[in-house]
């Protein structure tokens, strides 16, 4: 049994991270040690999450293909953890599910694919990928 940090030395990058189940992430990743790198749309409640967490923020919507790959470009830091937590889908019974609905639900995953192939070369071959929802 040992009290040592479990992610003293690694980098957590959480997309969608200001608030909710990425921000509680964050939370706990920076107090088993690890660097963390928040992105959110809204700035200014991301600075504010920054600033209390001590993370790296970049503020840019997940659905802006070119931002995408230019934040994962420009990391000077190799990925351990990558969490996706912004611009999930809506909750709606399967029932109730519309045209519209259903194409949401398309896009959230040809998201998931573009997220997947634009932090390939800046994830960790051990690091680990997950979305929340
Ligand atoms: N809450 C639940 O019980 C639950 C359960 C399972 C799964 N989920 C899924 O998990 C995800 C997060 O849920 P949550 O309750 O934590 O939501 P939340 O509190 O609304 O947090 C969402 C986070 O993502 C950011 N975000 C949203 N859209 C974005 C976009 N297009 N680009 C960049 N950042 C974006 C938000 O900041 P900005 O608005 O500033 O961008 C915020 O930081 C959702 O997909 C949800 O469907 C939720």
């Amino acid at each position: 049994m040992t009290d040592d940090p479990e992610l003293a030395g690694q980098t957590v990058v959480v997309l969608g991270g200001s608030s909710g189940i990425g921000l509680e992430t964050a939370r706990r990743a920076r107090a088993e040690g690890a660097n963390v790198i928040l992105t959110a749309r809204e700035p200014e409640r991301l600075y504010r999450v920054g600033l209390e967490l001590g993370a790296k923020i970049a503020a840019f919507d997940v659905n802006d293909a070119e931002r995408l790959t230019d934040f994962f470009g420009e990391l000077r830091a190799s990925i351990d953890h990558l969490l996706v937590s912004g611009g999930g889908p809506d909750y709606v019974p399967f029932a109730d599910l519309d045209t519209a609905g259903i194409r949401r639900g398309v896009e959230r995953i040809v998201l998931s694919m573009r997220i997947a192939v634009a932090a390939k070369d800046a994830v960790r071959p051990t690091g680990s990928w997950r979305r929340s929802g």
